[in-house]
């Protein structure tokens, strides 16, 4: 069983003022993984130390085996997702951030804004994702076939 949570970042979407329709959508996504099931979902602001709280409660408590995250990894300045990341994560997995990338940019040039990292905490591996409903699902389109292997090289 592989178990799942969806973080998504967002001002407005914790704000209640807009809708999370990314995160609702890599919901829809994530159900084509055979054998697997979203354990938690969670809304939290551009605030780094909520984002890293959620990040180590999933992955050391609750040991999730994939966390997918949307939102946040551009360059305004409220964009703090990547650097939280980074502080949870033990190893880089430079090659998954770099395949959604050069996927993306085949879709828009603008996928070069997009700081989003990924790596593995103990056996949990996190996955940045752009945050509009199009770069999630070009993005998380590409990397699904690729994690049940990923994660079980993890276990
Ligand atoms: N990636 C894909 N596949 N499709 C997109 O439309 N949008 C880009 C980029 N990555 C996009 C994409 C844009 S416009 C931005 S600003 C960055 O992701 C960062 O988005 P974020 O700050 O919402 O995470």
């Amino acid at each position: 069983m592989i178990t799942i949570g969806i973080l998504t970042i967002s001002d407005g979407a914790a704000r209640h003022e807009r809708q999370d329709i990314s995160g609702e959508r890599i919901r829809e996504l994530v159900a084509r993984l055979p054998d697997s099931a979203v354990h938690s979902q969670r809304i939290v602001p551009d605030e780094q130390d909520q984002i890293v709280s959620t990040l180590l409660q999933w992955s050391d408590e609750q040991h999730l085996n994939l966390i997918l995250t949307t939102g946040g990894t551009g360059l305004a300045p409220r964009d703090v997702t990547p650097e939280a990341t980074n502080t949870v994560i033990e190893r880089e997995a430079p090659g998954i951030a770099e395949a959604l990338r050069a996927i993306s940019l085949q879709y828009t040039p603008m996928a070069m804004l997009s700081r989003g990292v990924a790596g593995v905490r103990g056996h949990t591996l996190i996955i940045n994702l752009p945050g509009s409903p199009k770069a999630v699902q070009e993005c998380l389109e590409y990397v699904l076939p690729v994690l049940p292997h990923a994660i079980n090289l993890l276990i």
